[in-house]
Order: structure tokens, then sequence, then C-alpha cells
């Protein structure tokens, strides 16, 4: 049976070259924190790393704090702005309802236990924020606002958000953007999009599983989430993860991903699948998007069901949402772009990447009739 992998949205098969510069990494001994010559030389290793993902970021190497993962970065900017401004007085948290986990259960923690108020900014059928909702919330509670952090693209769609929009809007008030998604998919920067602080992870660009990173500005001083021996400006205090963060930095240097080839076989795709589905709708299809992502609504059927007709096919999918005690909830994000719970619970996510062939695209779409018929057998029985 074959096996394609078209889940490159949920983590990515590592590159080459960061595996072998990993391994190497892995038996080079010295804590970088340690001031003898095998410290040194790790520190400056990790240095020389932090200097090239800088570069791949549009950022100052000072900007970047290494973390174990976009989720850490997630709740260290969302909680770390937040607590700072808290200080003066605001206690307001913008996100928009899109937003991955990793960015609205801080936030709604932060109103649970801290005193935070969160409002979130709809979008509409095609994904997009609401930028008049946000300009309006901007001129009636600017001086309560804390933080504003809105997603660079939406994992589920794909859908690219209008960040120097938001960004223009918010004037002087810290925007923070998730783009987990994005980093090496679509063009960005961040002294260009004039953020305050934004997220990447390297296991969806080709590096390894615990290691990601939050660009924070120089001038941004927020308390430590983790106390210790100072590491990280002193926001993360713990010995750094010398081999993840080479791995982290040859992977997005690699350049290995061809967005044109990966955006013409998402497009091919969504012809095969129109073809044979004519009744299938792809979620967000008139928005700028990430050239990989797709998300498909299959009328009549269940996601869960699909998902395992599709494996027991060889096809690893997703179904985009969160999925808990086994059973995926219907997707938060669907739901905000107007679908209903039965519908936004009968799609499926296809995510194309670096290592995706035509004969992949063509091997989906051929086993698409079958279980979308069986699915939709399973779902009136
Ligand atoms: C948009 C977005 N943010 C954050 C994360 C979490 O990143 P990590 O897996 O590094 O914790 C993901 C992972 O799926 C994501 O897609």
């Amino acid at each position: 049976m074959s096996s394609i992998y078209v889940d490159h949205a949920a983590t990515t098969p590592m590159v080459e070259t960061c595996f072998s510069a990993m391994t190497a990494q892995m038996l080079q001994l010295g804590n970088p924190s340690s001031l003898h010559t095998n410290g040194r030389a790790t520190r400056k290793t990790l240095e020389d790393a932090r200097e090239s993902l800088a570069k791949e970021i549009g950022a100052l190497p000072g900007e970047i704090i290494f973390t174990a993962s976009g989720t850490e970065a997630n709740n260290i900017a969302l909680k770390g702005i937040f607590w700072s401004a808290r200080k003066n007085g605001r206690n307001v948290v913008i996100i928009s309802a899109i937003e991955h986990h990793a960015v609205l259960d801080p936030a709604h923690w932060l109103a649970e236990h801290e005193g935070a108020e969160v409002i979130q900014v709809p979008v509409d059928s095609e994904g997009l924020i609401d930028l008049d909702f946000l300009q309006e919330t901007l001129n009636t509670r600017r001086d309560e606002i804390a933080v504003i952090s809105i997603m660079h693209s939406n994992n589920e769609t794909g859908v690219i958000q209008p960040i120097s929009e938001v960004v223009k809007l918010a004037g002087e008030i810290p925007v923070h953007s998730d783009a987990v998604q994005s980093f090496k998919k679509t063009p960005l920067s961040f002294s260009e999009l004039g953020l305050f602080a934004l997220t990447l992870s390297a296991h969806k660009v080709g590096g390894p599983l615990g290691i990601g990173a939050l660009i924070l500005r120089r001038t941004v001083e927020i308390p430590a989430l983790l106390h210790g021996g100072g590491q990280e400006r002193e926001i993360r205090s713990g010995t750094l993860n010398a081999p993840g963060i080479v791995g982290f930095a040859v992977a997005a240097s690699s350049n290995h991903y061809d967005a044109l080839r990966v955006e013409e076989l998402r497009d091919s795709f969504i012809a095969g699948v129109r073809k044979v589905i004519p009744d299938a709708t792809v979620n967000g299809v008139n928005a700028k998007r990430l050239p990989g992502i797709v998300n498909i609504t299959f009328p009549g059927t269940q996601s869960d069901t699909l998902l395992l007709l599709m494996d027991g096919q060889g096809v690893s999918c997703s179904t985009g949402s969160a999925c808990s005690a086994g059973v995926h909830e219907a997707s938060h994000v669907l739901i905000a772009m107007g679908h209903n719970v039965q519908t936004a619970q009968s799609s499926l996510r296809f995510s194309f990447g670096a290592t995706s062939t035509q004969a992949d695209v063509d091997y989906v779409v051929s086993v698409l009739p079958d279980v979308i018929a069986r699915g939709r057998a399973a779902n009136l029985s």
C-alpha cells in the first residue's frame, strides 16, 4: 500500500543537512554558559546559529529568544507582554477568533486567572480578520489594550492575515504574530512588519521537534517566565538546546521549500478534487493563502471517519482541528468562517510540502471517490 504524507502543516520531514548538523552537535561537549574552551566553542556555534536564523527572519540576533516550541513562544509573548502592560493599567487582550490553541488558551487563561478581558476579532467567510472591527475597538478602547495577537497565517486553512495593516492600526500598542505556519513558506520579515513579537517553530520548516523561537524587540521588557540561570535575556532560563538550535538554523537556511512548486501541486489537487467530488468546497479559496494548505468540506461526511478511511488507503492527512479525548472538536476556525457544527465536522486539511510530488496528488485524488462514498454511507447508517 502507498504511504502518502499530506500533513506537512502538522510537522515536516527533517532536512538531511539538519540531521547531520544535529548529530554532529550532539557529540560536542560543552555547556554554552561555561567559560572554558569547550563551553566557549558551544557558545560560538549557538551564536552563529542565532545570527543565521536572525537573517532568515529579518531580525537582529539579540531579538531571538530560543524556546522549546512555538507553543512556549506564544505563551511567553502573551503572558509576558500582558503582565508588563498591566502595570500601566492595561488589561485588554485582543486576539483573532481563529488563533491556534497555543494563543487562544493562554489568552483565556489570562482572563480566568489574571483579570484580562479578551476581545476576539471576527473573520469573514474567507477567514480574513475584520479590520473595521479592530479599528473600532482601537478607537474606543485604545488606552486599555495590553497586547494584540493575530496569527500571520492560519494552520487549518492557510489564509494569510493582513498583519502590516494590524500593525499600522495598533500604533504604539504591542502586536505579536504567530508565524509558525508562514515561516519559509511566504515572504516574512520581522523588521519590515514592524511587529513587537513573533513566534516560530523549527519542526514546521524541516527542523527538529522541541525547538522554537520568540522574536522579541530589544525594547520590550517582559518578566521572566522560567527563573534560573538567566539565559535568553533572563526571560527564559535553561541550558540552551544546542543540537536543536543548530538544526533549526540549518533547516531554516536550507531553502529546500519551493513555494511555487508546492502551490502548483496544491492547485492541481484542488482541480482534481473538484472533478471527482463536485460538491466539495475549498475553505478560504478566494483569500491569499499559503502555498501548501488546502481545507476542504465534503458535505454529508464526518471528518473523523474520513481520516480513518484515508489512513486505510495509506494517506496521512488531518481534520485540522483540535482533538479532545480521541474525538475531533468542530473547528473553531471553520465555525468563525460561518460553518455550522455539522459542516465544520465534514472537513479535512491536506497540506503539501517540500517532499510532496504530483504522484502524491494523483494518488490522493484517485482514492477520494471511494473514501467519500464510504464516508457518506457511514454517515447515513
Ligand atoms: C499556527 C500554529 N501555532 C503554534 C503551533 C505550535 O507549535 P509547536 O508545535 O512548536 O508547539 C502550531 C503547531 O501546529 C501552529 O500551527
